[in-house]
């Protein structure tokens, strides 16, 4: 396993200031440190108003910054070390005062300072009123600030503190670090690959309120998808019916039902691509009529079905590298072996169905990679490990 977790020791500065939605940011830090981030609290004076030094602390395992003077670290001068160490700055809430106050540089608060201070890229979640939001100041300001190593994310439409329903909403903390895993991959070893990823199992009718499809979740293909988003390429993922209604930012959603529309969408691409991952479950077979009305319960006695195209096998383009998915119950190399040679893949992802806390549905697979001239059986593991796994290996194959 040569990929790291892409927030994996980076010095992250979380700049907290004065709204409510400062309470947010708490849950922000667990996430960051989760990953495996070292992250250096700045607050503003008035966020204290809002939540307290010590849930940060705690949560950090690093000492609150929140002013000037009084030191908080050994380093030479706070706010000016932490900003060269920085990999990223990121301010969470960001009230119109910050951002006016960043806009003109006016240092009046080591957050400020600091992104002064900084060659590390800044992402500001605003949270505030609608209207404060909407305002001429606010927008001049964020226009201002835009440019390749200052980002935004949010603020989202919803309930807002004051009871109404605009956009002024902070991003949520998963978003938030969505975002930030963004901004760090632009970077990567897949920037220049353009990529095809299919996750969800298709649904195939049988009438207007019937289907049939299978247990995919699609987590595996999501997984897949945004650590190839992590490492820097351009992806687009072609799915059915996942798990979780989730968009996550830099990668292009295709959905899709049938087999037959999933086919339509990959070749649509194909073309223009360089990989192609299907981790999404195919439906082997259709329905050969499919009622335009509601069967009745004893209309329904027999079921006609056909096979549908096999996608993977049908990709016959010369310069793309193919990665398939083999979900078996049973004899699962041989399976494996057999669909690897006769999909002429370059790589077969095998996993055995039956066992336990692995594949459809589970967060984790126990998986067998077959190359032609390797295989390799791997452990137990989280689907966004193998993901990165899969990645190592498929790079071998892009020219
Ligand atoms: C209850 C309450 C909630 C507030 N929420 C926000 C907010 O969400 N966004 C904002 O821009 N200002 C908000 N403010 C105003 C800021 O706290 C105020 O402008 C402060 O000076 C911001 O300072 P800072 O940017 O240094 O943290 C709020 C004030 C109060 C009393």
């Amino acid at each position: 396993m040569t990929y790291k977790n892409i927030i994996k020791n980076k010095n992250i500065i979380l700049g907290v200031t004065g709204s409510i939605a400062a309470y947010k940011s708490i849950f922000l830090a667990s996430l960051l440190v989760k990953e495996g981030a070292n992250v250096q609290v700045i607050m503003s004076q008035s966020s204290k108003e809002f939540v307290g030094e010590s849930s940060f602390s705690g949560m950090t395992h690093n000492s609150v910054i929140t002013g000037y003077y009084g030191e908080k670290t050994n380093l030479n001068i706070d706010h000016i070390e932490l900003a060269k160490k920085a990999d990223i700055i990121v301010i969470a809430p960001a009230t119109a005062n910050t951002i006016a106050k960043l806009a003109l540089g006016i240092s009046d608060s080591p957050i400020i300072g600091s992104v002064l201070a900084t060659s590390a890229p800044i992402l500001i979640a605003p949270a505030m009123d609608g209207e404060m939001y909407k305002s001429k100041q606010v927008t001049e300001n964020i226009t201002k600030l835009l440019d390749d190593k200052t980002f935004f994310t949010g603020p989202a439409k919803g309930r807002l503190a004051s009871g109404i329903n605009e956009k002024g909403r902070m991003s949520e903390p998963e978003e938030i670090l969505d975002k930030i895993k963004y901004i760090f991959s632009k970077k990567n070893d897949y920037k220049n690959v353009k990529s095809i990823v299919t996750a969800g199992g298709t649904r195939e009718a049988i009438d207007p309120v019937r289907f049939i499809t299978n247990k995919s979740s699609g987590k595996m293909g999501i997984a897949i998808a945004e650590a190839l988003r992590d490492r820097g390429s351009n992806v687009t993922m072609i799915h059915s019916n996942l798990y979780k209604n989730h968009k996550i930012e830099g990668i292009d959603y295709v959905k899709i039902q049938t087999a037959e529309e999933m086919k339509t969408e990959i070749f649509n691409k194909i073309e223009d691509s360089d990989l192609i991952i299907m981790a999404a479950a195919v439906a082997d077979f259709r329905v050969k009529t499919i009622n335009r009305n509601k069967l009745k319960k004893d209309q329904i006695t027999n079921l006609y079905l056909e096979k549908n195209p096999d996608i993977l096998k049908s990709i016959n383009k010369s310069n793309i590298v193919k990665v398939g998915f083999a979900a078996e119950s049973e004899n699962l190399l041989e399976n494996a072996k057999e669909k690897f040679i006769s999909k002429n893949c370059n790589i077969m992802v095998g996993n055995d169905i039956t066992e336990e806390n692995s594949g459809f549905g589970s967060d984790q697979n126990k998986a067998i990679i077959i190359e032609k001239n390797n295989v390799e059986k791997l452990p137990l593991m989280e689907k966004t490990t193998l993901a990165h796994i899969i990645l190592d290996k498929a790079k071998n194959y892009l020219s």
